[in-house]
């Protein structure tokens, strides 16, 4: 019984230690100034400070490592949510999003902070100070539907139709039509 049990520990603490040869890549990408998130909106100083704070470790190129991210297997995990989180988002590259994308983004983050899903549970488990107070909340989302607005209001019309009736506007293809066979109805009256 006890030979097992040495054999059981020798060969975990061998796992562990081959493990840490299997290191994860820290190397940041680079960032290029006029594809961040800053130069697509106006970001003020406390929503900076927040994300910086809580968000940008998973959601940008600017990702600090902590040390134990050199202890396997905690940095794959790590760099799993990395990836994944710049996948998904990466504020780095939000200049490159079409307008579209951006507005879509801008309204998950409130949406994902206001039902807690963001940062992530298992973040806060370490970073402890990256936990958002309603008060943060709220200052995210406001600066959210405000860039929002922002985004809107610089988007050239789509056309010279008035914006609920131009075809590209709508989803609905039996409305489309409908619209499209008026105006030719029109056009030759
Ligand atoms: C520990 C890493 C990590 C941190 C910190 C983190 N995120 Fe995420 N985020 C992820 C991952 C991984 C995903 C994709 C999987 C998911 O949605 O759960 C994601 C998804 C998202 C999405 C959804 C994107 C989409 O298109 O569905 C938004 C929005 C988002 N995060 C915003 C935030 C904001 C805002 C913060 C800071 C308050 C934050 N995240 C902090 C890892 C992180």
């Amino acid at each position: 019984m006890k030979k097992a049990l040495k054999i059981i520990v020798l060969v975990l603490a061998v796992g562990f230690i081959g493990m840490q040869f299997f290191q994860i890549d820290k190397t940041n990408p680079p960032i290029a100034e006029t594809e961040t998130l800053e130069a697509a909106v106006a970001v003020p100083p406390d929503v900076a400070l927040i994300m910086g704070r809580s968000c940008n470790d998973c959601h940008t190129n600017k990702t600090v490592y902590p040390w134990y991210a050199s202890i396997q297997p905690n940095g794959w995990f790590l760099k799993d949510h990395i990836d994944e989180g710049r996948r998904e988002l990466n504020f780095s590259k939000f200049n490159t999003f079409e307008t579209k994308k951006k507005k879509k983004k801008l309204e998950e983050i409130c949406e994902q902070v206001e039902t807690s899903e963001m940062p992530l549970p298992s973040y806060l488990w370490i970073h402890r100070d990256a936990a958002l107070s309603e008060t943060e909340r709220k200052a995210l989302c406001d600066w959210t539907k405000q860039a929002v607005t922002n985004l809107e209001k610089s988007e050239p019309p789509a056309s010279g139709w008035p914006k609920h009736f131009c075809p590209r506007n709508t989803r609905n293809t039996r409305k489309r039509r409908t619209i499209h066979l008026l105006f030719r109805v029109l056009s030759r009256i």
